[in-house]
Formats: structure tokens, C-alpha cells, sequence
């Protein structure tokens, strides 16, 4: 399942002329860049909440077995943590071919630890993307997770390597806790070592 948002994004030039922009990253962001960067924080931003509801077809599964990676979901009153990159304006262009299967690029203001503000940029997958999966029993998803394999690697480091690196931020978060703790009890989900 496809739906390549490249060129929606490539639409969106509320910060091309800046000298650098601020991109929050929630999911596999906090754990590996992959990409040049000025500058790397911890932060938070309001109204968004994590969740394992977007389908991953290209990076950790198939087509034929799709993989759950994180999206965010828009919820008043909640705080969602991760990690912000100062980059370049054009360093956006290969995230969004990497993050092309219904990843949007979103306006946000972020809130860092000693209290400044900045507005920057995330990736969201919504709701009407081709490759949304939404909501699934608990059990099921992590089975999901800890069967999924893509040409990135396996589903369940995506989600373990997270977990822990959410642990390190000293930021609890119960939707990617419990997913982690349900996998790591999957019978087969440590057999080969973990990948980043
Ligand atoms: C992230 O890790 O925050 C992320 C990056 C690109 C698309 C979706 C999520």
C-alpha cells in the first residue's frame, strides 16, 4: 500500500527560506538520525499523542505484512516527548522521500526543557493516509510488531529501540512501555540480536 505524500510535502515552503529550521522527531527520530544536523535537544510538544497506528510497508514490513511504526494523534491536554533537530532546510528533502508513505509534514511549536519555545516542523501520518491501520487489541499489534520484518530491519528493534531510548529521556509513556513490555515476552521475538 502506497501513497507517496513526496510532493505534497515538497509543497509545503513555510521554511525554505530560513537558515534552519526545527524538526521534532518522536518515533525512530529520538534513536537514530540518519541525516546531518546543527544542533540535537530534547523537547515536547502539546495537543499530540504517540501511538503504533501507521503502517509500515516500505521500512519495517511488506506489503504483504505490513510492519506498526509511530504516528501522532491530535489530543487536547497531552504532552508528547522526543528529540529536536536543528538541520538545514534541505536536509528535509531526503526525509521526505524516506518518510513518503503517508508522512505529512506538520507546523508545530516546540517546548524545550529550559523553558524557550521555537516553531518548527514534524511528520505526521493522519488518519485518511492509504497505509493508516489505527487502533488494534493490544495482543494483536504486538504480535504485529514482533513478527514484521522490512528492508529496514525488524519491527520490534524499531519499537524496543525506542522504548529505551524514551527510558534514557527519562520519559514515561504507556501506549510504547506496555507495547515494548509485549514484545519482549513474544516467543519469538528475541531470537536474532537487535539492529539500529
Ligand atoms: C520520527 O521519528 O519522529 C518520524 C520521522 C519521520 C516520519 C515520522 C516520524
Amino acid at each position: 500500500m502506497v501513497h507517496d505524500t513526496t510532493a505534497l510535502n515538497r509543497r509545503m515552503t513555510h521554511f525554505d527560506d530560513h537558515e534552519a529550521i526545527w524538526l521534532f522527531g518522536y518515533g525512530s527520530l529520538i534513536w537514530k538520525a540518519g541525516f546531518p544536523y546543527l544542533e540535537r535537544r530534547p523537547a515536547h510538544i502539546h495537543g499530540w499523542v504517540r501511538r503504533f497506528w501507521q503502517g509500515s510497508h516500505d521500512h519495517r514490513g511488506t506489503p504483504e505484512a505490513p510492519g506498526r511504526v509511530a504516528t501522532l494523534l491530535p489530543c487536547p491536554g497531552a504532552v508528547c516527548h522526543g528529540m529536536a533537530y536543528r538541520i538545514t532546510p534541505e536536509t528535509l528533502h531526503p526525509l521526505d522521500v524516506r518518510e513518503k508513505n503517508g508522512y505529512l509534514r506538520e507546523i508545530t511549536t516546540l517546548h524545550f526543557a529550559d523553558g524557550d519555545t521555537a516553531q518548527g516542523l514534524t511528520y505526521i501520518a493522519t488518519e485518511d493516509n492509504a497505509a493508516f491501520l489505527g487502533e488494534a487489541e493490544p495482543t494483536a499489534m504486538a504480535r504485529q510488531i514482533a513478527e514484521a520484518h522490512g528492508p529496514s530491519g525488524p519491527n520490534r528493534d524499531y519499537l524496543l529501540n525506542l522504548a529505551e531510548a524514551l527510558e534514557a529521556l527519562g520519559v514515561e509513556d504507556p501506549h510504547v512501555t506496555d507495547l515494548a513490555r509485549r514484545v519482549r515476552t513474544h516467543a519469538s521475538a528475541d531470537i536474532e540480536p537487535r539492529t539500529r
